[in-house]
């Protein structure tokens, strides 16, 4: 298993660019299977994340080419309609390949993803949904087996606004018979980019990015190209790097106002940052203050990013407080910050971070794809060497991570 060996203390400069949207190519992709034809899809990342979703669409029959960051794919030989245990349980964002399956065969069996890292993460929103639109589910051994005659458009109201049941109702709902509407919608920038896609195919979607979605219904989509927005959480991984480390840092190829909750929490932590329209330019501006945070649907402050927030604040002039309210378990980064001599307490769903004049380098583990950049960013920070061991959870997300990072300065190595 290959590990992260980074010397930190070292400050960073000049710029950095960042990749397409993972979280937009994981919906985007098994969308495509909704068109009978080909879908070229640009500016796709590639990462481990995203080869895991083109296995799956192999698997039930798909051709597909992946080429720089261009995605071809060709559904004429979309064969099955059953999408295995194996390779659901991977990733969880499979599960989007539920509604095209059931567009295209009138029935799918698909496996539950069951828990994972970060959370027990049901998928009961996703199934009430499409319970309403007409689909007849029963879950049998672990698969959700579905089958239907038509799906039939309908008022739905989302008890929560689940990014993961908006996809897979924006997916289902855009070829279902009259009009569907989703109240309590999810808002974040890939799921309108996802509605984007679909309507460049010839979907009729509207209110993206709003909490009320709706969709009205045509009977087929055509070959589309599209390109996927750049990926906000990478660009709030960069921006939080830059308000630790840089004498001046300027990231690239991006979309600053996805990630305005990150920005005035930097800057009210001191961080110099200033916009434009593309790029986000950030400096470092002494030891950060502390502050306080909570987790939120979009436009909140992502739950994504709150593990490098919190890597960021070990070493504040002052106690910060955390607040996780969108996943359950989502600290399992802390022990590993501990380990590099950050003094943070967890209490149920809060972190206290007590700020540190400065962190150790240590060996730690990843055990997730975001709270394992938040141990690169610390081992950035920490004066002597980290390790950090598997590592295959930052290649989930993160394209070419250390390339990155060694252009802008850091001194870090992958060790085979
Ligand atoms: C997506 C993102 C993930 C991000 C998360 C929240 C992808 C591939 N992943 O995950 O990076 O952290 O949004 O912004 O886009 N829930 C239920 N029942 C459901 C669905 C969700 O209880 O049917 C709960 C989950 O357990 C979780 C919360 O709702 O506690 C948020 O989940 P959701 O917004 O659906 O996130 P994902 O789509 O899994």
């Amino acid at each position: 298993m290959d590990k992260y060996r980074i010397s930190g203390g070292k400050a960073l400069s000049g710029e950095i660019s960042v990749s397409g949207s993972k979280n937009s190519a994981l919906a985007i992709l098994p969308a495509s299977l909704l068109i009978n034809g080909i879908t070229r899809i640009k500016n796709v990342p590639n990462l481990k994340d995203v080869c895991y979703m083109l296995n799956v669409l192999e698997s039930l029959g798909v051709k597909y080419s992946f080429s720089g960051s261009i995605v071809e794919i060709d559904t004429r030989t979309l064969s099955k309609y059953i999408a295995d245990y194996d390779l659901i349980r991977k990733m969880r964002a499979s599960i989007y390949v539920l509604s095209p399956l059931l567009h295209r065969f009138k029935k799918a069996e698909v496996s539950l993803p069951g828990g994972c890292a970060i959370g027990t993460r049901p998928v009961d929103l996703h199934i009430k949904g499409l319970k309403e639109l007409g689909v007849e589910i029963e879950l049998e051994h672990g698969y959700i087996e579905a089958k239907m005659t038509q799906m039939k458009g309908k008022e739905i109201y989302l008890d929560f606004p689940s990014v993961g049941a908006t996809c897979q109702l924006m997916i289902a709902g855009v070829l279902a018979a009259g009009k569907t509407i989703i109240y309590n919608a999810a808002k974040e920038p890939e799921i309108e980019d996802l509605g984007k896609f679909l309507n460049s195919a010839g979907g009729q979607i509207s209110g993206l990015g709003t909490n009320e979605i709706s969709i009205t219904g045509v009977d087929s989509l055509h070959e589309t190209e599209f390109s996927v927005i750049p990926d906000r959480i990478e660009t709030g991984s960069f921006t939080i790097l830059g308000a630790a480390l840089s004498k001046n840092l300027t990231v690239n190829n991006t979309i600053p106002h996805q990630i305005e909750a990150l920005i005035e929490k930097l800057q009210e932590s001191g961080a110099e940052i200033t916009v434009s329209q593309n790029s986000i330019h950030i400096k470092k501006s002494g030891r950060p203050q502390g502050i306080n945070v909570k987790t939120l649907p979009y436009p909140g402050f992502p739950t994504d990013l709150q593990a490098p927030l919190m890597a960021y604040l070990t070493v504040a002039d002052g106690p910060s407080i955390i607040n996780e309210t969108i996943f359950e378990n989502r600290f399992h980064h802390v022990p590993e910050l501990n380990r590099l001599a950050a003094d943070i307490k967890i209490e149920g769903q809060t972190a206290y971070i007590k700020g540190v004049p400065s962190l150790e380098g240590a060996p730690v583990m990843a055990s997730d794809l975001r709270g394992g950049f938040a141990l690169v960013l610390a081992g950035l920070i920490a004066e002597s060497e980290t390790i950090i061991n598997r590592i295959y959870h930052i290649d989930r997300g993160y394209e070419e991570l250390e390339t990155k990072l060694q252009k802008i300065g850091a001194d870090i190595i992958r060790i085979k």
